[in-house]
Parts: structure tokens; sequence; C-alpha cells
């Protein structure tokens, strides 16, 4: 495998002596060449190195740990399979998220299907596969009975908690930003049911001959790299389980923490490019699991299972996406060059939604000084600016230039805006390459349109008859 990088941006990416990024064994200059361009490029060994680090960095603490993959972080049915074989259970957000992590052969005893406002649908597939249902609201109770009577077979739920977390209220998020955390949590979120209606919840579950109460589930989400935001989600979540234990004598089989992990690196990574150094797995590890530790032991809570369901943290960095250089121009009055390549928002979604830096490189001179500053352009239709001010070497028409970081949230949000095709993926693994993403058409794009027969346009003469039309 390629891992005698001159300077590595993790195990499996990094820059060889001759300054050019590689992936796996093989050159990024090249997988551009081979397969077009934009094209999403993974790395499977990346995937293993993930999971592995997070896992040990989990269960060396607290061995009844296990990590669920958040399959909306990368939906791609080959990277699941991946994450699956490495060892992830997963964390499914609706219909079409259960069913990839089932087809990727995830054990469902370490699968669970959040979502808010669930259909039949996905309730159905979640109790057929035996996989746990997050509760996010009281009278998603109702449907689960009504589906699991239907089927005849015992649905397994887990109580998603809106926690206050009132220790949050002096910390900022970055984003949105300069929001207190505390404050965003309870304002400007819809998940989890109300701290009022857990024990009436709680009580109707484990009344219910059709139910079994299984787990406890929080998911904060990203709000700052700051390790403060998981241990207020511990120390809450647990206040919560002595409340049901002291009132129903209930303890949960699992605890699941979710996941908002914060990922960085030093080039920048994020949004504002603020997430430069995260806190790493151990340090998440070692936050969590001390506190959760304690209070297992202090309120004789027994050994349950300990989830996590890390998407970016575990994916940001399995990938990246490779675009080429078009055209280049220059605004004197406001001394800006700009470079038109051929990714866009639409593969980047998170540029748009939540203010994110990806780090570009040029993928045949990575180390080479940066000789100019340029704003990266795209060929969308609105704003469209990838990264502005970024400092690079000289580029030309044809050169390629990667965004790193690119596994998470980038193909699973992708967009046809402005009726654009999206592109391909490619997997790597040392010197394989095998496409695992078919690049969109313009068939692809018009697939689902239908146009009514009386708006058909009348047929018109093909264009080389029209010509002879119309000349003299
Ligand atoms: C329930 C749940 N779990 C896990 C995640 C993964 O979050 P992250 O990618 O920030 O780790 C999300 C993201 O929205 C989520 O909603």
């Amino acid at each position: 495998m390629g891992k005698n990088y001159f300077r590595a941006f993790n195990e499996n990416i990094g820059v060889n002596e001759s300054g050019h990024l590689q992936v796996e064994d093989v050159d990024a200059t090249q997988l551009a060449e081979k397969f077009g361009t934009p094209v999403y490029v993974i790395s499977e060994n990346q995937i293993y190195a993930n999971v592995k680090r997070w896992h040990a960095a989990f269960t060396s603490r607290y061995p009844r740990s296990e990590i669920l993959f958040a399959t909306k972080a990368n939906n791609n049915l080959a990277v699941r399979r991946v994450f699956t074989l490495a060892g992830a259970g997963g964390d499914a957000f609706g219909p079409g998220e259960l069913y990839l992590t089932l087809l990727a052969g995830t054990d469902p005893d370490r699968v669970v299907l959040n979502g808010f406002n669930k259909q039949d649908q996905e309730i159905r597939m979640a109790i057929e596969a035996g996989a746990a249902i997050h509760l996010d609201a009281p009278d998603e109770l109702e449907d689960v009975i009504r589906v699991a009577n239907d089927t005849g077979i015992r649905a397994r739920i887990g109580l998603r908690t809106r926690l206050l977390l009132h220790d949050l209220d002096h910390l900022e998020s970055d984003w949105p930003p300069g929001i207190k955390i505390g404050r965003g949590v309870r304002e400007i979120n819809k998940f989890g049911i109300a701290l009022d209606d857990l024990e009436t919840v709680c009580e109707r579950v484990l009344q219910n001959p059709v139910t079994e109460l299984v787990g406890l589930h929080h998911h904060v989400g990203r709000w700052a790299p700051d390790l403060k935001i998981h241990e207020a989600v511990v120390k809450d979540q647990m206040e919560v389980a002595v409340r049901l234990k002291d009132r129903f004598g209930w303890i949960p089989e699992y605890f699941d923490f979710g996941g908002g992990f914060a990922w960085g690196r030093s080039e920048g990574h994020g949004p504002l490019g603020a997430d430069r150094g995260s806190p790493t797995a151990e340090e998440f590890a070692e936050t969590m699991t001390s506190l959760f530790r304690e209070a297992l032991h202090t309120h004789d809570l027994g050994e349950p299972r300990l989830m996590i369901e890390p998407g970016r943290a575990l994916a940001s960095d399995i990938g990246i996406l490779l675009t080429k250089v078009g055209i280049r121009k220059w605004f004197s009055d406001v001394h800006q060059t700009w470079i038109g390549l051929d990714a866009s928002e639409n593969h980047l979604l998170n540029i748009l939604s939540s203010g994110f830096y990806y780090h570009p490189v040029v993928t045949d001179r990575v180390d080479e000084q940066p000789t100019e500053t340029v704003n990266l352009g795209d060929p969308l239709c609105w704003f469209g600016n990838l990264a502005l001010n970024v400092q690079l070497p000289r580029v030309e028409r044809g050169d390629i230039i990667a965004f790193l970081d690119t596994g998470a949230y980038c193909e699973s949000k992708s967009l046809q805006f402005n009726a654009m095709p999206r592109p391909a993926t490619v997997m790597v693994s040392g010197s394989r390459t095998e496409i695992i993403t078919e690049r969109e058409t313009l068939q692809d794009v018009t697939r689902r349109f239908r146009l009514p027969a009386r708006l058909m346009p009348e047929p018109t003469p093909p264009i080389n008859a029209m010509s002879k039309l119309n000349s003299p």
C-alpha cells in the first residue's frame, strides 16, 4: 500500500516525492485523466483506518462500546458496505438510508432508525429487520404499535430525548455563528421527546406487549469543536436514565450518544474553516466514557452498551473531489483573479448551507510555494464560490485541483441545480480503482420529467433540412 508519503494527509492520502497527490497507490492527476472530472474519490483503506481508530479509542476505555456510522454522511452503497465490513453499525434516517444500511449487510442489532415524523414504510422495515426505532415524538408510538401489531413482531424501541443542556448556555457555536449553544439546541432543534412527556411515553412503551424498550438516544449535532458539548450530553442523559430507573426500575440495554463530533485538519476544514484542531477520537472517548462509567457506577446502572453515531468524524477524510481548471480572468478594479472549475457547490453543498471550507491543492504541485491569491468559482448561476482568497501556485487550463476531505455530506447531499449531471465516484484500494457511482448523463437529469401529450412541441424538421429550406 502507498504508505511512503513524503507528507501524509492521513494514513492513505498524501503527497509523494514528486509533489503529487496520491490516494493509496494511485496518482490523483492520473485518476482525473482516467475517470474525467469532476469526480469524487474514496480511499477504501481510510474507512478501515477510521473505524479502527474510533473503535479502539472507545473500547479501550469502555469495552461494550460500538461505533455506528451515520449513513447520511455518505450513503454510497459501496462505501456503506466497507463501513459494515470494517465493523461499524449504522444510524439510518428515513427509509432510503435504512434500506441501504441493511442492503450493505449491516447487523440489524447495531442499526438504529432515527427520524422526525417517520412513515409506516420505514417503521415496518425496521421492525421486520429487528433494528431499534428511536421514538422522536409521543404520538409516533401509536404508529409503531399499529405496525408492530400488523407484522406480529415486537418493535425494539429507543427514546430520543430533548435535553436542555444548560451547561452550554454560555458556550458559543461557530455555525450558525455566534449563537449560544444551549439556546441553539433548545430553540432551533425539532428533535427528541420533551422531558415533560418522557415518563408517560416510557410507561406506555414498557406496558405494551408489542414494544420492547431497549435504549436511550440523544444527538446534539456539530456546533463547535469543543469537548464540553459531549460532556453536557452524557451528563444530562445520565440524569434522565436515573429518573427513569427510579420511577420504573428500567435500565437501558444501550445508551446511544449520537454524532456531531467535529472533525478538522490544520489547513482548515468545516464551517468558516474553523475546524483546524478538533479533539481527537481519544479525547472524545476519554471525556465521554469517564463520565459515563462514573454515572453507571454511582447509580447502579449495570454495564449497558455504549453507542455513538459519528458521520463527519468517520468519513470526512476518506475522500477528495477532483476538478479541472478552465477559464481565468482578472478584475483590475478589485484586484481579483477568478479561476473557473468544473466542480460546483452542487457537489460541495455544505459550502452553501454552512459556510464550509474544503482545502484545495493542485494535484501535481501540492507543496509548491503559492504565488497568487485566487477565487475558485464554479459553473453555477448562483454565487458559486468554491473558495475565496486562496493561495495557490499559478494554475492553467487543464490543471487538476483536489478539494480535500470531501468524504462526508458531499455525494450524499449533491444536487442537479442548473440541470447539471452529478459526478462519478471512484473507490481506490491499493492500486485498484473502481467506479462505485456512475457519472450522470443529460438523460439522467431529465429522466423523471414528463411532458403531457398536450404540451408536446410540434415536430420540427431536422436542422440540416431547415438550413436547406432557408438557403436561396
Ligand atoms: C441522529 C444523528 N446521528 C448522527 C449524525 C451524524 O452527525 P455528524 O456527522 O455530525 O457526526 C446525525 C447528523 O445529522 C444525526 O442526525
